[in-house]
């Protein structure tokens, strides 16, 4: 804040925007003094119970499981759950009963018992509490995340959520401190970190092929805008609830795509751990032309006011010295790209827009095909080799959202920690409020809270894992 002015008006809008959010103000958020980097930002040391790290939980013969939200992701989440063997969905939830439908008729044509189905706005809390639940595996709206999993893990489930898990950093925290209490695992279904490249480059990274990686850079570059608009009775989202968000908030709001992947690869949580970030958004422009040209230049979707900037690019330190490129841009005509780029002192990868490596000592050209496609077999991730045939066949993203799904189930079967936990998802998605704060207050660096609470500094960073 460059003026006491300023940051008055700053506390007074902050204040306002918040209580219209329900949320917390600021004030009670950030300190009196309204400085983004006070008082309770961390300030939740220490936590009353035990660390989480490294939990493992009792093995589970057969992992009984409730779908949260049949929609796009959902009803695709019933598909590859049903084909693992020692899952079995239980029970299924969402407020469209025909989605119900929809999936019991598949997993009845696959010679699977029916699950359960409820469909009231308020019945999810039911289904968290009955007795043939261990799993509660939640594909709803954003906002209902962090509500959902916490009630979950206080019915004593576990519970899994999809990305982000959180919108704010109380949330975040709530995670991490019902976590702790409960002792349940809580994982956020953070996909992209089982996509075969990502899987190969951490691999890579362990036997350190790339030397000490310093900077590396992940994104969420995805043309949403059709969607965005579509009715949930066209196949659009419930109550456009995207495009909702996208009219009260700006910043990065779904970042870990991009940055799960390059947060396990540089131990992120265990060795090392997000310090500060600074974050800026270019000003909305693209939903309002697009709403303009389909819907018309007075139409509600024309006149509407998007805070959500088109690209949000956000730059994370390490406590470690080491920086992060996180972007965000759904309303860009431009190709998919997740960016996946990491550099050390030995070489490079880079995912988009074709796969390609460098490396040391002939490093100012990327490797020929033959040598990359021969570099990509020796390094091959162990949970592909293994499991990435089946996974290409039952789909998902190319087949990584089948791995997680099986990855997780292995791990609940077994009674292994979970390849990411709640420090994870809670540090993860501490970016979505961050870089909003930072955005709001002309990108001031901002702290990063220390989830783990100290844990980081003991913790292993996560190694090349199997499912033998
Ligand atoms: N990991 C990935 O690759 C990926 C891809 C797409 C979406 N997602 C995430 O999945 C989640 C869902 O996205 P989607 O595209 O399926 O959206 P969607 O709108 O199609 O699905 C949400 C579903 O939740 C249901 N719902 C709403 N309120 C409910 C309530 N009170 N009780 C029960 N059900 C309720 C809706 O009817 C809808 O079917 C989002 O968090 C999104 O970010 C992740």
């Amino acid at each position: 804040m460059s003026s006491n002015r300023t940051r008055r008006e700053f506390l007074k809008i902050s204040a306002l925007g918040a209580a219209a959010l329900g949320l917390a103000p600021l004030t009670q958020l950030f300190g009196q003094s309204g400085d983004v980097n006070s008082a309770k930002l961390n300030s939740r040391l220490p936590g009353t119970h035990a660390s989480v790290m490294g939990l493992t939980c009792e093995p589970l013969e057969t992992v009984r499981i409730a779908i949260i939200g049949i929609g796009m992701r959902g009803s695709e989440a019933v598909r590859r759950l049903m084909q693992i063997e020692g899952a079995r969905i239980t029970v299924i939830c969402d407020v469209v009963g025909e989605f119900l439908k929809e999936a019991n008729k598949r997993l009845r044509e696959a010679g699977h018992p029916e699950a359960v189905e409820y469909s009231g706005p308020e019945d999810w809390m039911e289904a968290c509490r009955r007795d043939d639940v261990d799993l509660v595996y939640q594909c709803t709206p954003w906002l209902m995340h962090t509500p959902v999993a916490i009630y979950a893990m206080k019915q004593g489930k576990h519970t899994a959520i999809e990305v982000p898990a959180a919108f704010s950093l109380d949330e975040c925290w709530q995670l991490v401190d019902t976590a702790e209490e409960t002792r349940r695992h809580c994982m956020m279904l953070e996909n992209c970190c089982y996509d075969f490249f990502e899987l190969a480059t951490l691999n890579m990274a362990r036997q350190d092929l790339f030397g000490e990686i310093l900077h590396v850079e992940g994104a969420y570059i995805h043309d949403l805008r059709y969607l965005k608009f579509l009715d949930q009775k066209d196949g659009g989202y419930y109550k456009h609830w995207r495009l909702e968000y996208s009219k009260k908030h700006n910043g990065n709001p779904y970042p870990t795509h991009g940055l799960g992947p390059i947060a396990q690869i540089l131990g992120i949580n265990r060795g090392d751990r997000f310090d500060y970030l600074t974050s800026m958004s270019t000003k909305q422009a693209g939903l309002s032309r697009y709403a303009a040209e389909k819907f018309g230049p007075d139409s509600l979707e024309a006149q509407s006011n998007y805070l959500l900037g088109d690209m949000n690019t956000t730059l994370i330190r390490t406590v470690k010295g080491r920086t992060i490129k996180i972007q965000h841009d759904t309303t860009s005509p431009r190709p998919y790209d997740r960016l996946h780029l990491l550099t050390g002192t030995k070489g490079m990868a880079r995912k988009y827009p074709d796969e390609a490596i460098a490396l040391e000592p002939n490093a100012h050209s990327f490797l020929r095909p033959d040598e990359l496609k021969a570099l990509l077999t020796k390094y091959e991730h162990p949970l592909s080799r293994q499991i990435g045939e089946k996974a290409k066949k039952v789909g998902g993203h190319g087949g990584m959202d089948f791995i997680m799904d099986y990855r997780l189930i292995y791990c609940l079967h077994n009674g292994l920690p979970l390849d990411q936990d709640v420090y994870d998802a809670a540090a993860w998605s501490s970016i979505v409020h961050l870089s909003e704060k930072s955005v709001q207050n002309k990108s001031q660096s901002i702290d990063v809270p220390d989830f783990t609470r100290g844990a980081w500094k003991e913790a292993e960073p996560w190694p090349v894992v199997t499912v033998d």
